[in-house]
Order: structure tokens, then sequence, then C-alpha cells
């Protein structure tokens, strides 16, 4: 059976709501989307739109209030979404990882590197004593840290923010995960540090033939590194499309908007840009169509009727009823 018949991971129909004061956030409103073995798949969007939560959704880590209200999570064919906390445990740094967007958040300045490496091993691999001490060295070295065996008596501030990201990938990767989601995970590095640990970051996954969900702002890493992307609007993926498609044949007009507003000749350089208009609250009713209120092509029946999965050829969708 191929990939695209069996993905890793497919999410169906995820709906995710925080339950705050002001009422209900449908912060993932529907979102499906698939990923296959080895594949990266980027997911952009501005902010606010549900990326994060989406993310976090699949690891059953969401914030207080926070809960799945509908959908599946099917990650080589079990669904996540129905697991409880306990099984949970069993899956999370196993077999899929996290590196979040800030490392100093990600690491515990009072313990050494190699504690902080040896803590997931020691959870999910059957080893013990120096074993763990040299599956911990051995991830460091996957992350290129120089003289690993030397580093891991090191302190978090005793290394630049660049290594420090390094550690939070060796974390990720020590137990061989099969997933690997990285939200935002290089902005807080600076260009050339974060250039190195893209190329990093993509070595290791040719390497490990890992999979990657890659949440960004930036149109050039998405060029530089994802297979697939998903564009999520008002907590929906409203167009899901191959990398290539996305800058040469891009349909819903909230991507295309995304992409108008950097030049045609760098734009696989560039962040995203604002955008006109104002990004939905999402206590409030929406339109049908979210994105109604901003898109230059809206009619009535954009305002009143939901916009269906609309097939742009092949495995390109978007959500518009004028594709
Ligand atoms: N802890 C929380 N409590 C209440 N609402 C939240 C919380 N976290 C996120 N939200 C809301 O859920 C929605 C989706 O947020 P999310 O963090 O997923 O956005 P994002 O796309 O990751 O944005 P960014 O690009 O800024 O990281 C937003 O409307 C946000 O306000
Ligand atoms: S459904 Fe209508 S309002 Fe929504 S993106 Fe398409 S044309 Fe615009
Ligand atoms: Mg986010």
């Amino acid at each position: 059976m191929d990939a695209i018949t069996h993905p890793l991971l497919d999410v169906r129909d995820l709906k995710v709501s925080i339950f705050t004061r002001w009422g209900e956030v449908k912060a993932a409103n529907g979102v499906s989307f698939t990923l296959a073995r080895g594949r990266t798949l980027g997911v952009v969007g501005e902010s606010g739109s549900g990326k994060s939560i989406t993310c976090l959704s699949l690891l059953q880590l969401l914030p207080a209030g926070g809960r799945i209200v509908g959908g599946e999570v099917l990650f080589d064919g079990q669904n996540l979404a129905a697991k409880s906390q306990r099984e949970m445990r069993q899956i999370r740094g196993k077999r899929i990882a996290m590196i979040l967007q800030d490392p100093m958040t990600s690491l515990n300045p009072v313990y050494t590197i190699g504690n902080q490496v040896d803590e997931p091993v020691r959870l999910h691999q059957p080893l013990v004593g120096e074993a763990i001490r040299a599956k911990a060295i051995q991830a460091l070295r996957l992350l290129r840290i120089p003289v690993p065996e030397v580093r891991v008596r090191d302190f978090p501030h005793q290394m630049s923010g660049g290594m420090r990201q390094r550690v939070v990938g060796a974390i990720a990767m020590s137990c061989e995960p099969d997933l690997l989601i990285a939200d935002e995970p290089t902005t807080s590095l600076d260009t050339t540090v974060q250039a190195q640990y893209l190329d990093l970051l993509r070595e290791v996954q040719e390497e490990r033939g890992v999979s990657m969900i890659f949440v960004t702002h930036d149109l050039g890493i998405v060029a530089k590194m994802c297979h697939r992307v998903a564009v999520m609007y008002a907590g929906r993926v409203v167009e899901f499309v191959s990398v290539e498609g996305l800058f040469d044949d891009p349909r819903h007009p909230y991507t295309k908007a995304l992409l108008a507003s950097v030049p045609r000749h760098d734009r696989r350089e560039r962040r995203l840009a604002a955008i006109d208009g104002q990004p939905p609250v999402l206590h409030e009713k929406l339109p049908a169509c979210p994105f109604a209120p901003r898109c230059a092509m809206a009619d009535s029946r954009c305002f009143n009727e939901e916009p269906p999965e609309v097939s742009a050829g092949g495995d390109h969708m978007a959500r518009c009823w004028k594709v």
C-alpha cells in the first residue's frame, strides 16, 4: 500500500474548542489533512488561525479549558483523539515529539543537558545505566552538537541559542519518533543560525525518514522545508496543496492574498505580510465562509452557505465556492 492511501497521520474534521469566560472559541473548526511517512507538511496562516492549537490537540496537550469536541486524529491507524492521558504518555516523546518556539521554555535551567536528553530515553526505552547516556549522546551527535560526550555536562546557559535549539531537537529525536511537530522552531534564532538549523532538521529528517509538521509564518521556510501545505484561516484548513501548487497555482482567495502581498520575483524569500481587513474574532458568530468580509470575490452565498472542500485537481483542495 502506498503512503497516499495509508498516511501516517490522517486528521479528519477535527474540532477543538476553548471554553473561556467570553464564550466558546472554536480554535479548530473542522480541520482535515493527511501526512505521509517521511514527508513534511507546512502549516501556515495568520496569527490566531489555529495552527498551534491544532498541533497541541494532536498530542492532547491543550491549554486549560481546551477540549477536542469532534473529529478523529488517526495516527498509524489509531485514533489519538479517543485515547486517555495515560495512553497519550506512551505516545508523546516516543512516537510523536514536539519542538517549540522558544528553547528556553523547553529546557530546564537547573539540569544539565545530559539529564534532559536522558529523560525521554529513560521513560520510553528499555535501557538502563550507561546505555541511557549513550543513547542521549547519540541524539546530540545526530543534531551535530560538537563533542557531545563533554557537552552533556553543560547547563543550558553555557550554550548559544542555536546550540540550545539543537539540544531541543536532540530531545525530540532521542526516542526516534515517527512524527516531529515543530511549531515555529526558529523564530527566536537570528537569520544565519536559523538557516543552519533548518538545513540540519532537513538532513535529520532525510536520514531518519521521520514525518514532520512545520508551523511557520515564513513562506521561504515553506518553500525550503515542506512537501505539502495546509493554509489555515479561522480554525479551518482552507487550502491543502503541494508546495509547488501553493506558489504556482493557489486557488483560495485567502492564499492568493497572502502570496500577492509578496512580490513575485522574491516571494519565496519573504514572510507572510498583513492582508487587508481584520482577522475574525473566533468567539463571535462568523459568516458561513469566515473569509467573506475580507474577500473581493464574496457574494451572498458566501455569507450564508458554508463552502465545501472542492478539488482543484489531484490532491489539491480548496474550501471555496469559486475555486
Ligand atoms: N489558552 C487559550 N485560551 C483561550 N483562547 C486561546 C488560548 N490559546 C489559543 N486561544 C485562541 O485559539 C485560537 C487559535 O490560537 P492558536 O494559538 O492556535 O493560533 P496560531 O495560529 O498558532 O497563532 P500564532 O501564529 O499567533 O501562533 C485563537 O483565537 C486564540 O485566541
Ligand atoms: S467562499 Fe466566497 S467569500 Fe469565501 S473565499 Fe470563496 S469566494 Fe471568498
Ligand atoms: Mg501558534
